[in-house]
């Protein structure tokens, strides 16, 4: 028995042939004829890898196609003007890629002799190439033993051996990298590498994996423990800080509600909203001194949570009713009766909401 067999072995019983299963499952149901992958050589694996970071392939494949036609090899694309590279990324987003991939072909004409570099270390220190894709590439160009951990191998890994906690945390991203690299066959490797990222895009989906097609699902522990919805661990959410607010939907008995325009910049920029109160005891004294009225009515409706990027806000609607039309609305124009059935502008959707429940009370 080689020490690697043991290795694999030592993690969970049954693993030592994981890779072979997976292997077998690639020849009988793996991609095989996706562009890059004919006449493979660095340069195109490259260009597919990096297009492949945040796309899929069905939308690559035409992309990668045209990139092809027009830059074929290396020293075509460190010639080309960035401008020229950029257009052919047009549509496909995060064009930090395809800059990335300009300056990295200019440094391996500069640098290199124009040769792409086969050493795992050189390729990481290019723009736009980080330990999985250098891996990638080496593995799939050239068939070296390189691992990849991307983010369809992290979900098989994570659910076959049910390794918990968010992958973007270093321990649990460590203690996958460590599965990957033991789990990585001597042999094959292109095909090993290519067939775990299909199985992740293909069968180990994130959402309704198809575990009956899985070649590695007889062992898989999220699958024995039912649990592969929840594996990967998600992102953990962020305690949000509490803001706290009052919502004053004054009505009068025309129908009407006042609403005001909210600066153009900032939280709901430019949108109609309730005037607000950071403090309850001072409602009747605001009611008082805009329109020299005692409010009528103050009725505090249930707090509704909205949450924004960084806090979450509470708030607390308040319906005040008021028994005269009151058409005095002070500080310029900003605030402005509206009749409640007949609104027509932007709303924060709180305020829509909130619209809605004064014109159809029961609902
Ligand atoms: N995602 C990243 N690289 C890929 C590849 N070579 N084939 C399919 N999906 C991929």
């Amino acid at each position: 028995m080689t020490s690697r067999a043991r290795t694999q072995r030592d993690l969970t019983p049954g693993i030592e042939n994981f890779s072979a299963r997976v292997l077998s499952w690639h020849d009988r149901r793996g991609r095989k004829d996706l562009p890059w992958q004919r006449q493979p050589n660095l340069y195109r694996v490259w260009v597919s890898e990096i297009m492949l970071q945040q796309t899929q392939v069905t939308t690559v494949i035409p992309y990668f196609q045209r990139f092809m036609q027009r830059f074929p090899d290396l020293a075509t694309l460190a010639k080309a003007p960035l401008d020229e590279v950029l257009h052919h990324w047009s549509g496909l987003g995060y064009y930090a890629r395809g800059r990335n991939l300009h300056q990295a072909a200019r440094l391996i004409h500069d640098h290199h002799g124009g040769r792409f570099p086969e050493d795992f270390q050189q390729l990481r220190a290019l723009p736009g190439i980080g330990r999985s894709t250098a891996g990638a590439i080496l593995a799939l160009a050239l068939g070296k033993r390189h691992t990849i951990l991307d983010g369809n191998v992290k979900r098989v890994l994570a659910r076959h051996q049910l390794i918990e906690g968010w992958p973007g945390h270093s321990r649990t991203e460590s203690r996958l990298w460590q599965l990957a690299q033991t789990l990585t066959p001597m042999h094959r490797v292109s095909q090993y590498t290519q067939a775990m990222m299909d199985l992740g895009a293909l069968v180990c989906t994130r959402r309704r994996p198809r575990c009956a097609e899985c070649p590695v699902h007889q062992d898989c522990q999220a699958k024995q423990a039912d649990r592969q919805h929840e594996l990967p661990t998600p992102k953990p959410r962020q305690r949000l800080p509490v803001r706290k607010t009052w919502m004053l939907m004054v009505c009068n008995p025309r129908q009407e509600v006042l609403l005001e325009r909210r600066p153009p910049s900032g939280l709901w920029g430019g949108l109609l909203s309730f005037p607000e109160v950071d403090d309850p005891s001072t409602v009747a004294q605001w009611i008082e001194s805009r329109f020299g009225l005692h409010p009528n009515q103050i009725e505090p409706w249930p707090e509704i949570i909205h949450s924004f990027n960084h806090f979450r806000l509470h708030i607390t609607p308040l319906k005040i009713l008021l028994n005269t039309p009151a058409n005095r609305v002070m500080e310029g124009n900003h605030q402005l009766w509206y009749n409640i059935s007949s609104i027509q502008a932007g709303m924060a959707a709180p305020v829509k909401k909130l619209i809605q429940q004064l014109l159809h009370p029961q609902e």
